[in-house]
C-alpha cells in the first residue's frame, strides 16, 4: 500500500511567523518519517510580506493554492510597517479573506495547563493547573464581516450580525466536541444588551434542545465569562462564542497558561483547515530567536489530527510536554534562575522527541 500523502501550504507571514512556522515544518517532517506518511510543502507570503512582494496581502495565487492543499499551516500576520495602510489593504484583511476563502468557520482554540507550567502563569497555581478547555469561537461571521460598515469624516460603524445557520452550525461544532470531552458547553454572548445575542441565545439552546440533550449547556454573558475565566478556569470546559468574543476570550485565556505563545489553534469548515498559534507577529521579538514556537508546533498537531494522522499528533503533543517537563523552553515560559533556550533548540528537541517515537516499518 502505498503510504498517504499531504500537500501542506506553509504560509509563514511577518514577524516572528517564519521563525515559529520553520520549526513547526520540522517537526512535521519528522513526524512523517516516523510516522510513515509524505508530505509536500509549498511557502507562499501572506500579510505584510505579500504586501511587500506583490502589493496584496492576499495574492490570488496564494488563495488558490490553499484553496488547493491539504491543509494551510501559518504563521501570524501584521507589523508597524503596514500599520497606516487602510484596513483593507492591512495584513491582517489577507488572513480574514484567507478564513472566508476557506469557509473556515470554526475557530478551535484549546487552553491547557499542564502541571509543568502552572508556575508560569501569573495566577495561582492552585486556580490554574489542570485547565483544559476549548474554546470553540465563530470565524466568518459577526462583527468582522457584518455589513453595513465604513466611516466618514465624522463617524465610523459595523454591524454585528449573525444569521440561525451560522449560529446552529458552530453550536453543533461545540456539542460535538463536548461529547468527546467532559460533555459541556459553556455559550457566551451579551444577551442582556444585544438583539444579535437573544438570537444567539435562543438557536444555541434549541440545538442542544433537539440534538444533544444529554449534554450540559450554560449561558454566560461575556463580562461575566472574563471573569470566570480568571477566578475559576477549571469549570470550564466547551465555550463556544462568536468571533470577537472569541478573539478577546482566547487572548485571555492565554494568560493561563503564562503565554500566548503557547496556544494553538485549528480554523475548520470545508475540506481545506487553516492551522495557526493564537499569538501575533510580535515585531519586537522577530528575528532574534525568542519566539515560542509551541503555538505552532502544537498547530501542526491538530494539522495531523485532522488529516487522520493521531498517532503522530500525540507524539508531538507528548513531545510538547517532554520538552516542558525537561525546561527546554523560550524565556516567556522561564521564571527566575530559568535558562532559557531558543526557538530551534526547542524545534529540535521535540523534532527529535518525535523521530523516536515509532521505528519506521518498511
Ligand atoms: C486572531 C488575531 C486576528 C483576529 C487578527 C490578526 C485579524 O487577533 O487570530 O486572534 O482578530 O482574528
Ligand atoms: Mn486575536
Amino acid at each position: 500500500m502505498r503510504p498517504p500523502s499531504y500537500h501542506i501550504v506553509v504560509l509563514p507571514g511577518d514577524g516572528i511567523g517564519p521563525e515559529v512556522t520553520r520549526e513547526a515544518v520540522r517537526v512535521l517532517e519528522a513526524a512523517a518519517e516516523a510516522f510513515g506518511f509524505r508530505m509536500t510543502t509549498e511557502v507562499h507570503p501572506v500579510g505584510g510580506a505579500a504586501i511587500d512582494a506583490r502589493g496584496d496581502p492576499l495574492p490570488a495565487p496564494v488563495q488558490q493554492a490553499c484553496l488547493q492543499a491539504d491543509a494551510v499551516l501559518l504563521g501570524a500576520v501584521g507589523g508597524p510597517s503596514w500599520d497606516h495602510l487602510d484596513r483593507a489593504q492591512r495584513p491582517e484583511a489577507g488572513l480574514l479573506r484567507l478564513r472566508k476563502a476557506l469557509g473556515a468557520y470554526a475557530n478551535l482554540r484549546p487552553v491547557q495547563v499542564p502541571e509543568a507550567l502552572a508556575e508560569a502563569s501569573p495566577l495561582k497555581r492552585n486556580i490554574v493547573a489542570g485547565t483544559d478547555l476549548l474554546i470553540v469561537r465563530e470565524l466568518t461571521g459577526g462583527i468582522y464581516f457584518g455589513e453595513p460598515r465604513g466611516q466618514d469624516h465624522r463617524r465610523a460603524w459595523n454591524t454585528m450580525r449573525y444569521t440561525r445557520e451560522e449560529v446552529a452550525r458552530i453550536a453543533r461544532v461545540a456539542f460535538t466536541w463536548a461529547k468527546r470531552r467532559r460533555g459541556r458547553v459553556a455559550s457566551v454572548d451579551k444577551a442582556n444588551v444585544l438583539e444579535v445575542s437573544q438570537l444567539w441565545r435562543e438557536v444555541v439552546a434549541q440545538v442542544h434542545r433537539e440534538e444533544f440533550p444529554e449534554l450540559e449547556l450554560e449561558h454566560y454573558y461575556v463580562d461575566n465569562a472574563a471573569m470566570q475565566l480568571m477566578r475559576d478556569p477549571r469549570r470550564f470546559d466547551v465555550v463556544v462564542t462568536g468571533n470577537l468574543f472569541g478573539d478577546i476570550l482566547s487572548d485571555l485565556a492565554a494568560t493561563l497558561p503564562g503565554s500566548l505563545g503557547m496556544l494553538p489553534s485549528a480554523s475548520i469548515g470545508r475540506r481545506v483547515g487553516l492551522f495557526e498559534p493564537v499569538h501575533g507577529s510580535a515585531p519586537d521579538l522577530a528575528g532574534q530567536g525568542k519566539a515560542n514556537p509551541l503555538g505552532a508546533i502544537l498547530s501542526a498537531a491538530m494539522l495531523l489530527e485532522t488529516l487522520g494522522q493521531e498517532a503522530a499528533a500525540q507524539a508531538i503533543r507528548r513531545g510538547v510536554e517532554t520538552a516542558l517537563a525537561e525546561g527546554v523552553k523560550t524565556a516567556d515560559l522561564c521564571w527566575a534562575g530559568e535558562r532559557p533556550v531558543s526557538t530551534e533548540v526547542v524545534g529540535q528537541f521535540i523534532a527529535n522527541y518525535v523521530r523516536q517515537q515509532t521505528p519506521v516499518t518498511p
